[in-house]
């Protein structure tokens, strides 16, 4: 018969059983403990950052994500503030002046991480302390990422809008344009008086003695009455192809004055003060070194009757195609606020056929087109 075997205690077997058991039985139960010593002894950050961590109760998870030096940078400052510890993980660490200040600031102002990693990245110090002390600007990362934003305006770019009602874009052309300050306050001296591009108007000025040295007399036969206009060398050849040009359709235009002195405007401008009064003036005639006509590239287009005028049909066909030819309409109608000028049918301004197509096709002022720029 088969003796059943007695089954013997085996204590070697118990403890290969065993001890796995027990291992395993306190990995379970000590688990969190033991996955924090792995994360203390792990991540990058310092024993001070761990501790702020560890005493403010916050999740370690935060040590073992990708290393913040923004985040290690703040923490043990005055700045810190537990609230902000996801936003301070995303905010690209920089060393800049007052980094740790500034970016707590910038997030108790309620800008994000995104908005301050966009303004740390395209502004300077200066100009963070601006945006520090101004509200939250809701359009702020829009106007920074405008093409013609200019870093040296931002005071001014928040005054206007905060006072007017205007879209963005149209603020920031404003005050690039000079806008916000009043008309011949905030001037500016032209660097390149023989730019043919230059920009004449309220805010930028010719020097008293600049007179273009190619000037250039148009024909006589594109004179009105018999006078003797003259043109930069460029800008006066377009004007008289132009007028050719005209004569094929019909149409008959005269140089009814093109450039004009320092000495000569300033009399016009004194004289119109005079018969009208300087508020009434200051609409239409541009004080000495202010005027267009001093660069020789500007012309009062006449008819054979005088300047020209809305109704005249010479006006439709230069609106249509004197840009052709490289002149622009200069103070058009319902802008008189841009170009600080009443509309003006018949002044035109050369730039060159490339600019002036543009300037034809953007429907802009030239002082808008040059503030895009
Ligand atoms: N009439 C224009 C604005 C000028 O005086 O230059
Ligand atoms: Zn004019």
């Amino acid at each position: 018969m088969v003796r059943k075997r007695k089954k013997k205690f085996s204590t070697k077997k118990f403890l290969r059983f065993f001890i796995p058991l027990i291992i395993i039985l306190t990995i379970f139960l000590y688990k969190d403990d033991i996955y924090t010593l792995y994360v203390y002894k792990t991540t990058s950050y310092s024993d001070d950052t761990i501790n702020v961590i560890k005493d403010n109760n916050l999740d370690i998870n935060i040590l073992n994500k990708k290393y913040s030096q923004t985040l290690e940078n703040i923490i043990n400052t005055e700045y810190f503030d537990v609230k902000h510890v996801d936003d301070y993980l995303e905010i690209n660490y920089l060393d800049r002046d007052n980094f740790s200040s500034n970016i707590s600031k910038l997030l108790s102002l309620n800008y994000t991480p995104k908005e301050i990693n966009i303004i740390y990245d395209k502004l300077s110090d200066e100009s963070i302390d601006i945006i520090i002390n101004n509200d939250y600007l809701s359009d702020l990362i829009d106007i920074i990422n405008l093409s013609y934003f200019k870093e040296d305006l931002l005071e001014r770019y928040i005054e206007y809008i905060l006072k007017n009602d205007y879209e963005i874009e149209t603020a920031i052309i404003y005050v690039n344009i000079g806008l916000d300050k009043e008309y011949y306050t905030n001037v500016s001296e032209i660097s390149d008086q023989d730019d043919i591009l230059v920009l004449v108007n309220k805010y930028h000025k010719l020097s008293e003695n600049y007179v273009p040295d190619d000037l250039k007399t148009i024909s006589a036969k594109y004179q009105w009455a018999g006078r003797s206009n003259t043109l930069r060398k460029e800008a006066s050849d377009a004007f008289e192809k132009m007028c050719e040009a005209a004569t094929k359709d019909d149409i008959y235009i005269y140089a009814g004055s093109g450039y004009r002195s320092y000495a000569t405007q300033l009399y016009l401008y004194n004289n119109y003060v005079l018969q009208d009064g300087f508020d009434a003036a200051e609409t239409y005639s541009a004080r000495a070194s202010y005027s267009e006509h001093q660069t020789g590239l500007a012309m009062d287009i006449a008819n054979k009757n005088g300047f020209i005028s809305e109704s005249d049909k010479e006006y439709k066909w230069l609106i249509d195609n004197s840009y052709k030819y490289g002149f622009i309409l200069r103070y058009p109608k319902g802008k008189e606020n841009i170009t600080g000028y009443m509309y003006e049918e018949w002044h035109y301004r050369y730039v060159g056929i490339d600019v002036a197509k543009e300037v034809y096709e953007s429907g802009l002022t030239y002082d808008e087109y040059v503030a895009k720029k």
